[in-house]
């Protein structure tokens, strides 16, 4: 999706729920996840602080069982949803990077391309 697009309908991403959108940018595609918590929603990039891989083995699951927290599916990191701040595991104490996005019109939005381009 290009920068600045219309990522889903509010209701695409079930409440408690998480889904994984890649973005295209000037450092090439950003694979990034959008979790939602009833009308609120953040947006984190789908790396791993541990080792960078993707913390989804199958498409769109990120969250534990219980749906309390963002869980890497390669070595088990725990994350807290509302900042990613990693609090257990091997990168305990790191943090997922944020990812810009909004939400209007009932919809997510992808807000990267109201960033400055970091050169
Ligand atoms: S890669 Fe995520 S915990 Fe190791």
């Amino acid at each position: 999706m290009a920068p600045g697009a219309r990522l889903a309908a509010l209701e695409e991403i079930p409440d408690g729920e998480a889904r994984g959108f890649a973005i295209r940018t000037p450092r090439g595609v950003v694979d990034i996840f959008v979790v939602r918590q009833g009308t609120w929603v953040a947006a984190y990039e789908n790396a791993c602080p541990h080792v960078g891989t993707p913390l989804d083995w199958t498409p769109d699951d990120f969250l534990d069982r219980e749906r309390r927290h963002l869980v890497c599916a390669t070595h088990g990191a725990i994350f807290r949803i509302e900042d990613g701040v990693c609090l257990a595991g091997p990168c305990q104490g790191d943090q997922l990077e944020p990812w810009p996005v909004a939400l209007r019109e009932g919809a997510v939005w992808d807000a990267s391309a109201t960033l400055p381009d970091p050169g």
